[in-house]
């Protein structure tokens, strides 16, 4: 399902935090309900990337910021994550999640809205733990902007006539948000200046906004049988994404025309139409440009911490993020 092979190798310097994180994770989802209980299983059974903690955790020990509240930091964030999963799910009418069932496919949309509040008050409740007023400033501001990400899309939703800036500012909400938080807690936890702040927080915020243009580029190019889903479902749902706008915006009148006319057809060749045009224009290459420039923008920003062997591994994973097929 997805390339975790490699991710262990580059979490390899992490492996103990990784662990008191999962230990962590399992003794909180222990039931509070029995239907709390099976969800939970169900929910631990079929582990994500972690890429969020991971991300939390080399960046605090690349700057020496590792504290004894960073891995309660990292469940507050991967329990928000998991909580937008399963409203996005809903909300996308979504029925596989990491290669099994939805919560709302195996059980109901209520159930799964319902869950998601439970791990959002997890989250807050687990955050308050590591008694820093700016922590929750920081991991309430990135919940927020999740929302208000998933909104915009909504509201987006079809409008061919959507702009690079538009989208990028959307998935900067809706994702790179919590990159981002994860990215300062380091900093925030160590009680360091604003600047070292900044540079943590920016660097995950690039990373974040690269990380879901390639997800978005999956749309187009992903291996149903790696990803877990069909492509073109992103298109075909009218959900506007780099590689499209970038081509819309290469073409003239006519073939914008013609391209939106085969996505509002919804047939069997709408979506081969679209990848055709985008591959054509250049828009595949380009959304693969600006996620790796932008990846290099958010290593930069890192350039005074890069002497460790968890620099070394946040490049690798940097690199995994922008390039990964799953
Ligand atoms: C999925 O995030 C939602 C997006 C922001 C694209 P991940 O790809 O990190 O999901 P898991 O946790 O590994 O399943
Ligand atoms: C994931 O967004 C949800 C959030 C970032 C809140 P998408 O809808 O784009 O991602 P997948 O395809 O469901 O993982
Ligand atoms: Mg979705
Ligand atoms: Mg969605």
């Amino acid at each position: 399902m997805l390339d975790l092979n490699k991710m262990v190798e580059y979490t390899q310097p992490i492996q103990q935090d990784l662990d008191l994180f999962n230990q962590k994770l399992h003794d909180h989802l222990q039931g509070d309900s029995p239907l709390i209980s099976s969800i939970a299983k169900h929910l631990l059974r079929s582990r994500g990337k972690r890429i969020r903690p991971v991300f939390l955790f080399l960046s605090s020990r690349a700057g020496d910021n590792f504290t004894e509240f960073s891995v309660d930091a990292s469940l507050s964030i991967e329990l928000i994550h998991t909580a937008t999963l399963l409203h996005d799910d809903v909300v996308d009418e979504s029925d596989m999640r990491r290669g099994q069932e939805t919560v709302n496919a195996q059980w109901t949309n209520l159930i799964s809205v319902l869950m998601g509040d439970y791990l959002f008050a997890k989250a807050f409740k687990i955050m308050v733990e590591a008694n820093s007023i700016e922590l929750m400033r920081s991991i309430s501001r990135a919940t927020e902007r999740v929302a208000i990400g998933e909104l915009r899309q909504i509201e987006e939703t079809a409008n061919y006539d959507l702009s690079e800036d538009e989208y990028i500012s959307i998935i900067a909400d809706k994702t790179a948000s919590l990159f981002s938080v994860s990215c300062e807690t380091g900093p925030i936890l160590s009680r360091k200046d604003k600047k070292e702040r900044e540079n943590f927080a920016n660097f995950g915020e690039k990373i974040g906004i690269a990380f879901q243009i390639a997800d978005d580029l999956l749309d187009f190019v992903g291996d149903a049988e790696v990803t877990g889903k069909e492509p073109g479902i992103d298109v075909m749902t009218g959900q506007m994404t780099l590689p499209l706008i970038y081509g819309l915006n290469k073409s003239n009148k006519d073939s914008r025309k013609e391209i939106v006319k085969a996505i509002k057809a919804k047939d069997d060749k709408s979506f081969n139409r679209v990848y055709d045009f985008v591959k054509e224009t250049g828009g595949i290459d380009y959304a693969y440009k600006r996620a790796s420039s932008l990846a290099q923008q958010g290593l930069d920003e890192l350039s005074a911490y890069n002497h460790s062997v968890y620099y070394e591994r946040l490049e690798d994973m940097v690199k995994f993020t922008t390039a990964r097929a799953s």
